[in-house]
């Protein structure tokens, strides 16, 4: 018996997969390789493949077959909002058609577990800052989309093949559990305050006229260890008899631009003000996760905050930096 975790080469697979392995379960991951890097999945077999691929339901059922495989965590997808609006086709092919294709793969095999990444973006401008799994979903981008048609094919699929399902709406995730899996693409605030540093430039802060405490953005910042953890909650959960299939999964707290711009400071020693712009078109003012749910079905909360979020994201920058300019680095836990 053994755990197929799609996209398990990537910054959040890569730490479900490192938190599978330490309690011993055994595990295979099927990855494109497109962003996701070998290194960080150690000596776990990984086979390469694109679930868009007209191919790749054939694959798959040789890998469930191969390797014994009983539960998934699809992690496997695109994720970047700015161009899911600029190709639109591409990402509905690669995020819906993967998954479609990965259903295909499991039918008429031992699989009865799935846990599925969905995300915040679901909600679109929530209507209120703290959204509730209930609460309307109204995606703003074709990203949003893809994730929302997701788990309505998670929940037929569900249905039809007689397997449990979990969808996980992930908020803002950030940090590193370990130096050498951080998150090593700038395309959301903390990494890209990072490489602003990097080059010598200053953060910038999209808006400081919001109706928030500092005036900047509120979002609910969750680690990566966290959300990682949270997989394996959710499917433990499905052997057991879980009540509700989505999930938030949050801190329940929010943290604006500003507090995190100054975590960073603090923690890199680098004093460069940020730099205030307009604000980006479609950011809601405050995203924050209610997070009863999650917390009463699952036990599950996060147990790290912002500082440790900066310090580990901060910690695994200095570790590719110090990769990059061929210093030996060892994969040492943070
Ligand atoms: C993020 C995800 C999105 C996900 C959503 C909810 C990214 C790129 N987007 O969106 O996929 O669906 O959470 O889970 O990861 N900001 C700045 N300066 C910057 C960058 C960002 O001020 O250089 C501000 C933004 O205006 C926002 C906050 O920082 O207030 C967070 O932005 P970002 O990291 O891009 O995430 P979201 O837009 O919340």
């Amino acid at each position: 018996m053994s755990i197929l975790v799609t996209g398990g080469a990537g910054y959040i697979g890569s730490h479900v997969l490192r938190l599978l392995r330490d309690r011993g379960d055994d595990v295979v991951v099927i990855d494109d390789l497109s962003t996701g890097r070998l290194e960080r999945i150690g000596d776990v077999p990984c086979v390469t493949i694109n679930l868009a691929a007209d191919d790749s339901p054939d694959l798959i059922a040789q890998v469930i077959a191969a390797y014994g495989v009983t539960a998934v965590i699809h992690l496997a997808a695109k994720k970047q909002v700015g161009e899911s609006v600029e190709r639109p086709g591409f990402y509905y092919r690669e995020n819906v058609g993967g998954l479609a294709n990965l259903f295909l793969g499991i039918e008429g095999t031992p699989v009865d577990r799935f846990v599925f990444s969905s995300s915040a973006a679901v909600y679109g401008s929530p209507a209120s800052s703290t959204v509730r799994e209930m609460d309307a979903t109204q995606p703003v981008n074709p990203y949003g989309e893809t994730k929302l048609a997701g788990e309505w094919l998670v929940r037929a699929a569900a249905h039809s093949l007689g397997i449990k399902t979990v969808s996980l709406r992930y908020f803002n995730v950030a940090g590193a559990g370990w130096p050498d899996l951080g998150d090593s693409k700038p395309l959301n605030l903390l990494t890209l305050a990072i490489a602003a540093i990097e080059r010598g430039d200053q953060p910038v802060i999209f808006g400081d006229d919001f109706p928030t405490q500092d005036g900047t953005g509120v979002r609910d910042y969750v680690h990566v260890s966290d959300l990682a953890a949270a997989h394996l909650v959710a499917l433990d959960g499905l052997a057991g008899g879980l009540e509700h299939d989505v999930f938030n999964v949050g801190t329940g707290t929010g943290a604006s631009v500003r507090e995190i711009l100054a975590e960073l400071q603090r923690v890199s020693g680098e004093d460069r003000e940020p730099r205030i712009t307009a604000r980006r078109a479609g950011d809601p003012a405050t995203v924050v996760a209610d997070i009863t749910r999650i917390t009463q079905e699952l036990s599950w909360r996060a147990e790290r905050g912002v500082a440790d979020m900066v310090e580990s994201a901060w910690s695994a920058h200095l570790h590719e930096r110090a990769g990059l300019a061929g210093v030996p680095v060892a994969p040492e836990r943070a």
